[in-house]
C-alpha cells in the first residue's frame, strides 16, 4: 500500500504552500488548512461544510459508506445489547462505560436532580393551547439558567456529573410536564424507584384514575431509541451546541441552542413528518404519484425519512429499528397499517433508479415514529423524544470543546454584495 505524504501541495499562481495532512484513528485524511490564510490571503469557500472537519473529536466514529456507528469505539449494535440509555450517556459524556459503582452514583444523581423547581411549574401555564413541545422546552432550558445560576464554565466542568446527571435528568421532567399540561392532566412527579425511562414513562402516562404499569418491553424498546440517538457526530444541532457554546455561553443557553436546531424537518422534526407522509400516502392510496413528486425538482415534497448527509448506505440505526418495530408491535400485538406503507414506500423506493443513483436510504426517522405511536407517544413529542435523547450527545462535545480551549466559532465568507455606494 502507499505511504501517504505527510502534506498537501496547493498552487496558487505562482506560489506553492505545503498543507500539512492529519490521519483520523480510522486512516481518514484531512488537509489542515489552518494557514491557508495567513500564507495566501486566501480562505476555502465551503457552504454547508459539506467537505469541511470543524473539529477533532474523540466522542462518535461514523463510515456512512459501510454503515458504521461507534460511540467511544464501541459498536452501536453492542450498546443496543447492552440496553441501558444511562449508561451509553455516561459513556459518551466521560469517554469510559460505568463501573458498577459509577453507575449508582449517576443514577443517584439522576434521581435526586429529577424535580423540577416548583415555580418553573407555573411557566408552563401560560403557554398557549397547542403550541409544540420542542418550542415549550427549549425555552424552559433557556430558562434554567435563571434557577440554578452556578452554570459558569468553571463550576460546570468542576462537577460535571452533577450537570450532566441535572440536565438529563430535568430536562426528562419537562418534557413529561409540558405533555401533561398540554392535555390538561395533573403533573405525576417522579419516582426513584423507576429507572430512566420506565420513570420517563410513568410521568407522561400515570394518572390519578388510570394507574399506568411501565411494561419491561417498552421500558426496553425506549432504551433502545434513545440509545440509537445519543450522539451522531457533528450533525446540526450538535455543530449548533459548539458554535453557541464557543462563545462561553451557560449550557443551559447553549443546550436550548442545539434543541432549536434539532426541531427543524430536515433533522430532528423529521420523524414527526414521516408520520404525516405516510397517513397521506395511505388516504391516497398511491405509493408511485408520491415518489414521482419526491423526484420532482420543482415539487418541495421530499421523501421524509430518507436520505442522510453521511451515510450513503442503509443507516444502521434504520436497520435496527425497522427489526425492531417488528418485532415490538408483534408482541404487543398492534396492527398498524402505516408499517404496511412504510414497508411498501422503502421497497418501491430501494428499487427506484433515482433512489438508487443518489444512496437514499431510510433514515433512523423512518421507522421511530410507528414504534413511538405503538407506545402511546403523541406525534408532537416526537422530536422531544428525540431531544432527550440527544441530550448526552450535546453534553459530551460540549465537554469536548471547552476542554480544548476552543476558540470562538466564527467561519469567513466571500462577500459577493455591491462594491462601495457611498450615499454622499
Ligand atoms: N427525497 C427526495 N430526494 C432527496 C431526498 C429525499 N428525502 N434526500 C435527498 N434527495 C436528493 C436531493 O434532491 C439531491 O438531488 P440532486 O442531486 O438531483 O439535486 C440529492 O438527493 C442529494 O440531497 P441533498 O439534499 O443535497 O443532501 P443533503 O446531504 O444536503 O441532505 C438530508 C440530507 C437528510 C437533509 C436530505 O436527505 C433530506 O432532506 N431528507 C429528508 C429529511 C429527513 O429525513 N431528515 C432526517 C435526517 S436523519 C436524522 C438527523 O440526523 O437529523
Amino acid at each position: 500500500m502507499n505511504k501517504m505524504p505527510e502534506f498537501a501541495i496547493l498552487k496558487v499562481g505562482d506560489k506553492e504552500i505545503q498543507l500539512p495532512l492529519v490521519r483520523g484513528t480510522e486512516g481518514d485524511y484531512a488537509i489542515d488548512i489552518a494557514r491557508l490564510r495567513a500564507e495566501t490571503g486566501m480562505v476555502t469557500l465551503d457552504p454547508s461544510f459539506m467537505n469541511t472537519a470543524s473539529c477533532y473529536s474523540t466522542i462518535t466514529y461514523i463510515d456512512g459508506d459501510n454503515g458504521i456507528l461507534r460511540y467511544r469505539g464501541i459498536p452501536i449494535e453492542d450498546l443496543v445489547k447492552l440496553g441501558s440509555f444511562t449508561k451509553v450517556a455516561y459513556l459518551l459524556v466521560n469517554g469510559k462505560l460505568p463501573t458498577p459503582e459509577q453507575s449508582r452514583n449517576f443514577s443517584h444523581l439522576l434521581n435526586i436532580s429529577s424535580l423540577l423547581h416548583e415555580d418553573m411549574r407555573h411557566f408552563f401555564d401560560h403557554f398557549p393551547q397547542g403550541a409544540h413541545p420542542m418550542h415549550i422546552l427549549s425555552t424552559m432550558i433557556n430558562a434554567l439558567a435563571a434557577f440554578y445560576p452556578n452554570v459558569d464554565l468553571q463550576s460546570l466542568s468542576e462537577d460535571i456529573d452533577s450537570s450532566t446527571a441535572r440536565l438529563i435528568s430535568i430536562v426528562r421532567t419537562m418534557a413529561a410536564v409540558a405533555y401533561k399540561k398540554s392535555i390538561g392532566e395533573p403533573v405525576v412527579y417522579p419516582r426513584c424507584d423507576l429507572k430512566y425511562c420506565g420513570n420517563f414513562l410513568n410521568m407522561m402516562f400515570d394518572s390519578p384514575v388510570r394507574p399506568y404499569v411501565v411494561r419491561p418491553e417498552i421500558e426496553r424498546i425506549l432504551n433502545i431509541l434513545f440509545i440509537l440517538h445519543a450522539d451522531h457526530e457533528q450533525n446540526c444541532s450538535t455543530t449548533a451546541v459548539r458554535t453557541v457554546g464557543s462563545a462561553q455561553v451557560n449550557l443551559y443557553a447553549t443546550i436550548s441552542a442545539g434543541m432549536s436546531a434539532l426541531s427543524g424537518p430536515l433533522h430532528g422534526g423529521a420523524n414527526q413528518e414521516v408520520i404525516k407522509m405516510l397517513r397521506l400516502i395511505e388516504q391516497d392510496g398511491n405509493v408511485d404519484k408520491f415518489l414521482k413528486r419526491a423526484k420532482d425538482k420543482n415539487d418541495p415534497f421530499r421523501l421524509m425519512g430518507f436520505g442522510h448527509r453521511v451515510y450513503k448506505t442503509y443507516d444502521p440505526r434504520a436497520d435496527i429499528i425497522k427489526k425492531e418495530c417488528h418485532q415490538l408491535l408483534e408482541t404487543l400485538e398492534i396492527r398498524d397499517s402505516l408499517l404496511d406503507v412504510a414497508s411498501e414506500v422503502e421497497k418501491a423506493a430501494l428499487n427506484d433508479e433515482y433512489f438508487i443513483e443518489r444512496n437514499l436510504y431510510p433514515n433512523v426517522d423512518f421507522y421511530t415514529g410507528i414504534i413511538y405511536r405503538a407506545i402511546g407517544i403523541p406525534e408532537d413529542m416526537f422530536t422531544v423524544m428525540f431531544a432527550l435523547a440527544r441530550l448526552p450527545g450535546w453534553i459530551a462535545h460540549w465537554k469536548e470543546m471547552i476542554g480544548h480551549n476552543t476558540r470562538i466559532v466564527r467561519p469567513r465568507q466571500v462577500y459577493i454584495g455591491k462594491p462601495r455606494t457611498p450615499i454622499f
